[in-house]
């Protein structure tokens, strides 16, 4: 694979950072990951304004412009040859001289980037059929889960628990209400009505989420914004999830409880198609 790293095109094996850069020693570094579909990148706007938004939370610079960024992932697809799969882009504040917690001056010392391409079937998904497993962990992240950083350490121990009890995900709870998942915003369907936090610091705003909540509004699907328990979830008639590379995907059990039948739900699969055709 090819990758990109701080201005140069390199084989993976070449490409090499700082062990004094921030975003190794600190996750003091911001991300996105956009998805393609068929060579193209799906819904870029949505993820530079959010990355623009993660790096002005955090006072910190883009080593390249928004335009120069479309190009290098634009670049990245057409070298790796990308059909479907996505992009992971990371932005860090920049390796300092040595370990340090006060932030460096961005004028002396620039950010780090890095972009890598994968590939992986996103249309055709298995989990998409059949639906997930999820159970429920709780939410010990810091407060700011809408800027996009790469502390990502207790939602890969959320995702192991869930492994460990034979399930794909975890539903992220504080107070006695569902945040979201560990890296996807959560749904739950009943009586027509799609209900889903509302925005605010304590989820990310998910791209796919807008995007979904728009095709719901247009397709006459009525949206409640609203936290939702664990136990109102298991009630629900449907329970699903969107990301980026997931686009929506069902759920059809919580905590070893069942969602209506155990199958994915109407609303989901219908919302999933209208994803797909509309922003393909
Ligand atoms: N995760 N919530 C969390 C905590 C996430 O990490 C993500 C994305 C989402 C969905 O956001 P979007 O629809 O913009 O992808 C919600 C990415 C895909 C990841 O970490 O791999």
């Amino acid at each position: 694979r090819t990758v990109y790293v701080n201005g140069e095109y390199l084989p993976e094996t070449e490409a090499k950072v700082s062990i004094f850069d921030r975003g190794f020693l600190m996750a003091d570094a911001v991300y996105e990951v956009t998805s393609v579909i068929g060579g193209k990148l799906i819904d870029f706007a949505g993820h530079t304004a959010r990355l623009e938004r993660s790096l002005s939370e955090l006072e910190m610079a883009s080593p390249v412009t928004m335009d120069e960024l479309l190009a290098i992932h634009r670049e990245l697809i057409v070298k790796n040859n990308i059909d479907e799969g996505g992009v992971y882009l990371q932005i860090t504040r920049g390796a300092g001289s040595d370990r340090d917690f006060v932030w460096p001056d961005p004028e002396e010392v620039p950010g780090g980037i890095v972009l890598f391409t994968f590939a992986k079937p996103l249309l055709n998904s298995k989990t998409m059929d059949e639906g997930i497993k999820v159970i429920s962990v709780e939410d010990l992240r810091w407060g700011r889960r809408d800027i996009k950083t790469t502390q990502l350490l207790y939602p890969s121990f959320a995702k192991m628990q869930a492994k460990r009890a034979g399930c794909s995900d975890a539903w992220l709870v504080e107070d006695g209400f569902v945040t979201e998942g560990y890296a996807n915003n959560a749904y739950i369907v009943k009586d027509g009505t799609i209900i889903t936090r509302q925005l605010s610091s304590d989820i990310l705003h998910g791209i796919t989420r807008a995007a979904i909540l728009r095709f719901a509004e247009e397709a006459q699907i009525k949206v409640e914004e609203r936290p939702f328990t664990i136990a109102e979830a298991q009630e629900a008639d449907e329970a699903f999830v969107t990301s980026a590379t997931g686009f929506s995907q069902p759920v059809i059990e919580i905590d070893g409880e069942m969602i209506a039948d155990g199958t994915p739900g109407p609303i989901a699969k219908r919302l999933r198609e209208i994803y797909v055709e509309e922003m393909l």
